[in-house]
């Protein structure tokens, strides 16, 4: 391919980059006035797993959180999947993943995708955080993979995150500057301290990171 081909790709690409900058800063801008959940349409950026931050792939969470064959593990607002499938296969026909949107569309990718899998050890729900539906001391393990800031009321879903687990049991919060919707390291751990939870373990830095927060044994 000469030079002179290359150029109008090389407009295209700067174009594209700069037209999805643009939408991120304004949906960043409108965030902060109301909490909004990711369009659907934009479900093919969620499922990319992020070459540039590592705490943010599907395989380091699943890892770091030790999920293991039997385990019950809760995909919390899993959009379109991108955790819920490693973390079926972690779990293992022995075990379960329940995975819970507010939005149908994310619902239906992330069911799609599972069923192309093979796997039947996953559970859809429909529902909100914080809008009490789920089974309380229920979970082994959770994840939350930047959701919270798109949560209306994020005391009322951490809280029912934290009755959803199992005494002892850990809730993987994972934050990313990119995201729109980015909550750092002191609000989070305002909140899930406040709803009862102890920090565990921390993995990344202030930009991008991966926080443990574990239900303690004698709740
Ligand atoms: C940026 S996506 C992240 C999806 C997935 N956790 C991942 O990392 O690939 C955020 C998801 O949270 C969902 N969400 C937003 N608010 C929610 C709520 N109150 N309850 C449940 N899910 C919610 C959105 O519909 C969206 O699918």
């Amino acid at each position: 391919m000469s030079a002179l081909n290359l150029q109008p790709l090389g407009v295209a690409v700067l174009a594209g980059g700069v037209a999805l900058a643009l939408v991120l800063i304004a949906w960043r801008l409108a965030s902060r006035r109301r909490s909004l959940p990711c369009p659907v349409w934009l479900r093919w950026l969620v499922e990319l797993d992020n070459p540039f931050t590592k705490t943010n792939r599907a395989a380091f969470i699943v890892e770091t959180l030790a999920v293991k064959p039997g385990m019950t593990v809760l995909d919390a607002g899993c959009g379109p999947g991108r955790l819920t499938v490693p973390l079926a296969r972690s779990v293992g026909p022995s075990g379960r993943v329940v995975a819970v949107d507010v939005q149908s569309g994310m619902l239906q990718r992330a069911k799609d995708k599972t069923q192309a899998t093979g796997l039947t050890n996953v559970e859809f729900v429909a529902a909100g955080l914080g809008d009490g539906v789920l089974p309380e001391s229920h979970f082994d393990r959770a994840v939350l993979v930047t959701v919270l800031g798109e949560i209306p009321d994020r005391t009322a879903a951490l809280g029912e995150l934290f009755a959803a687990l199992k005494p002892g049991g850990v809730l993987a919060i994972v934050e990313v500057i990119f995201d729109p919707h980015f909550q750092s390291r002191g609000t989070v751990t305002q909140l899930a301290s406040s709803a009862g939870f102890r920090e565990a373990a921390f993995f990344g830095h202030s930009w991008a990171y991966v926080l443990h927060v574990e239900k303690p044994d004698t709740a």
